[in-house]
């Protein structure tokens, strides 16, 4: 099977030294496509600025804005079996980005922010018949709720939910995996290579 992984942070552009991110470390992501180059599949990723090494045999492309990993990500997916969407994408973005640097000033400063695409809502809109399409969901509260609602909104097939304690820049994680149907499979906390293996082994069953 050809399959499409996100993985890492995306970074949106204040002025050209700052920028608004996140913790994600891409190791989820990474785990994911090695675990799948593992099962003999053919894999695209497509990652966020991250410190970590791609794993050979990948086709690695390198992002940094969640609008080009949109691009990206929409020019590749026609042909993917199943994506997998564990990148943590920004859900918004500086909506005037500077090309010369900011010079503080006295008092408070106020950044207008604006939406960014959710790439995964417009995949679930497109999804052509017999793709699997699977999220990520990481949250801080009520997270079934919150993992089956995103699952819902965005028409996947699978969410892989877990606790940012639990996963978010770690080397271990702890999944639930919800499926459309209704079907829930709870994984057990592992490294993300063992956890990679288990999403993917449940998901392509
Ligand atoms: N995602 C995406 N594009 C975005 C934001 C998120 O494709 N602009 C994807 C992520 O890769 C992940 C899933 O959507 O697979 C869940 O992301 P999240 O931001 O938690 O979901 P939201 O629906 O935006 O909910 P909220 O931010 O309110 O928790």
């Amino acid at each position: 099977m050809k399959i499409l992984i996100t993985a890492g942070p995306t970074r949106e552009k204040i002025d050209p030294v700052r920028f608004i991110s996140n913790h994600s470390s891409g190791r989820m992501g990474y785990a994911l496509a090695q675990a799948a180059l593992d099962a003999g599949h053919k894999v695209t990723l497509i990652s966020g600025p991250v410190s970590i090494s791609a794993p050979e045999g990948a086709d690695l492309i390198n992002v940094i804005s969640a609008a080009e990993m949109a691009e990206s990500v929409k020019k590749h997916a026609p042909e993917a079996h199943a994506v997998i969407m564990c990148a943590a994408v920004a859900d918004y973005r500086p909506a005037h980005p500077l090309d010369s640097k900011m010079k503080k000033q006295s008092g408070n400063l106020v950044l207008e922010l604006e939406r960014t695409e959710d790439i995964l809502a417009t995949l679930g809109k497109n999804k052509r018949p017999g793709q699997l399409l699977i999220g990520f969901a990481a949250e801080t509260d009520d997270l079934e709720k919150n993992a089956v609602d995103k699952l819902r909104r965005k028409n996947l097939d699978w969410i892989a939910a877990n606790a940012v304690s639990d996963g978010f820049g770690t080397l271990t994680n702890r999944v639930t995996l919800f499926h459309r149907s209704g079907k829930k499979t709870v994984l057990p906390l592992g490294r993300k290579s063992d956890v990679a293996r288990d999403i993917l082994k449940e998901v392509l069953s």
